[in-house]
């Protein structure tokens, strides 16, 4: 099971389950916080009103997009994820909110087709947990491979806090009670369980870190709300 856990057919099917509570869940996961830390994270890129392209990899439901359109209006952005259903509703609000100017690819990103060196920008929210270390370096080498020299890049995951305490009410809350509300909202209670297992797993983004600045990009770490979540940002 452990291995199986990280296979990509298993977490895709994971997330096409999910997809029906996962914008309600993902706020009480984290106390709201998660779309603090969204914003938090983004802002490690800087303003700029330049004709930008940018990558947000592992989109969801596009939940990083509006902060991208404030922050960086006359980019143009790009959206990857292979789960069906997120993308599903990932192409409802393109249309709705973003007059279907967002251009959506539905693959894997450890098999992808995106083109090398044309990005300025690559984001990636609540996505590093669900892979292994060879997958965190296939990620980062197709990071540094689809940025252009000098591109920017930040990525941000739930994480285990480094205090006692907060470690266990946390870990209480995402192990016991969030499979409780999933259980509640979508009737799957294996699919909320998984996520923790995994943040149990992951810890936080400290070993992510270095895989990526083993590829030869730069990165700083980033700490969120007492080491709630964690990521990094840089540059190629
Ligand atoms: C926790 S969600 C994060 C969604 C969104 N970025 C957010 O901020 O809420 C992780 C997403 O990564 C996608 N994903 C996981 N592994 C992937 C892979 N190998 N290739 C493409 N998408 C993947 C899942 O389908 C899921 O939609």
């Amino acid at each position: 099971m452990t291995d199986n856990i990280y296979n990509p057919e298993f977490v895709k099917g994971l997330f096409n389950r999910m997809s029906s509570s996962y914008e309600r869940m993902n706020y009480i996961t984290s106390f709201g916080f998660s779309i603090r830390w969204r914003k938090q994270f983004i802002n490690s890129i800087p303003s700029t009103k330049e004709k930008v392209e940018v990558m947000d990899l592992l989109t969801g439901m596009g939940e990083n997009w509006e902060s991208v359109r404030r922050k960086l209006p006359n980019a143009t952005i790009s959206a990857l994820d292979f789960s069906e259903e997120m993308v599903k509703s990932a192409k409802l609000k393109n249309e709705k909110h973003f007059s279907s100017s967002i251009l959506i690819l539905q693959e894997d990103i450890l098999q992808n087709t995106l083109p090398s060196h044309h990005y300025n920008i690559v984001i990636c929210a609540f996505g590093l947990k669900t892979f292994n270390p060879d997958q965190l370096k296939i990620l980062a080498i197709e990071t540094s491979r689809i940025l252009k020299p000098g591109g920017k890049f930040s990525f941000v995951e739930v994480s285990k806090p480094e205090s006692f305490i907060l470690k266990f009410f946390y870990g209480f809350y995402l192990g016991n009670i969030i499979p409780i509300l999933g259980r509640l909202f979508q009737g799957d209670p294996t699919a909320y369980e998984m996520l923790w297992q995994y943040t149990e797993k992951f810890v936080n983004s400290k070993q992510a870190i270095e895989i990526f600045k083993s590829t030869g990009l730069t990165a700083n770490y980033d700490s969120y709300f007492f080491g709630c979540a964690s990521g990094f940002s840089g540059s190629k």
